[in-house]
């Protein structure tokens, strides 16, 4: 797994805008505004969040983003592996990656967000030790939040 450096947006770019069309569709607003992004957006992007890439081949196949969401937690976002390269362990490494780096900036807890009915992302996740967090409602009411204790 690799940690994403400014120097690399375009890749990032590239990838990340793949994701976004495979799960939401070109027409999606989120899309849509993302493929509008300059250079510096996707820079002052990978300046804001902690991105990690999976790498099949020399080629960038995967992405999952985590970012601060207080002093003690850190909240991970928007896995993805491309159709080609799912069920090899892949995503089980970039979250692994994810909540290591959240461990190593000595956060106590990692939250993220999955809709119920995705059982493959779920599987991952429950595999990881996350376990569904029922005190917190997510804002969309087809999503669950999920927590691991990593501190
Ligand atoms: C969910 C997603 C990220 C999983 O990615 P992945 O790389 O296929 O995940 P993994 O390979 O780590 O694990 C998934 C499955 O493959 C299995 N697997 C892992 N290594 C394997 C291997 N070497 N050979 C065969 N299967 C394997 C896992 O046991 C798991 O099995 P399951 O489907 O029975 O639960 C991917 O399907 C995806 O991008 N989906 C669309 C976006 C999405 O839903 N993201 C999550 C948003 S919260």
């Amino acid at each position: 797994m690799v940690r994403l450096t400014e120097e690399q947006w375009r890749a990032f770019a590239a990838v990340r805008l793949r994701a976004l069309r495979d799960t939401l569709g070109a027409q999606d607003r989120q899309y849509r505004s993302e493929e509008a992004f300059t250079a510096a957006q996707w820079r002052r992007r990978l300046r804001a969040h902690t991105q990690f890439a999976a790498v099949l081949d020399d080629r960038m196949v995967g992405l999952i983003g985590v970012q601060r969401e207080s002093a003690d937690s850190a909240y991970l976002y928007s896995l993805w592996l491309e159709p080609s390269a799912r069920r090899r362990g892949l995503a089980h490494e970039l979250v692994t990656a994810a909540v290591d780096w959240a461990r190593d900036e000595r956060m106590r807890t990692v939250t993220l967000r999955v809709e119920e009915d995705n059982d493959v992302a779920l599987g991952v996740y429950q595999d990881l030790g996350f376990t569904m967090d029922a005190t917190v409602t997510a804002g969309n009411p087809d999503e669950v939040t999920m927590r691991l204790n990593v501190g």
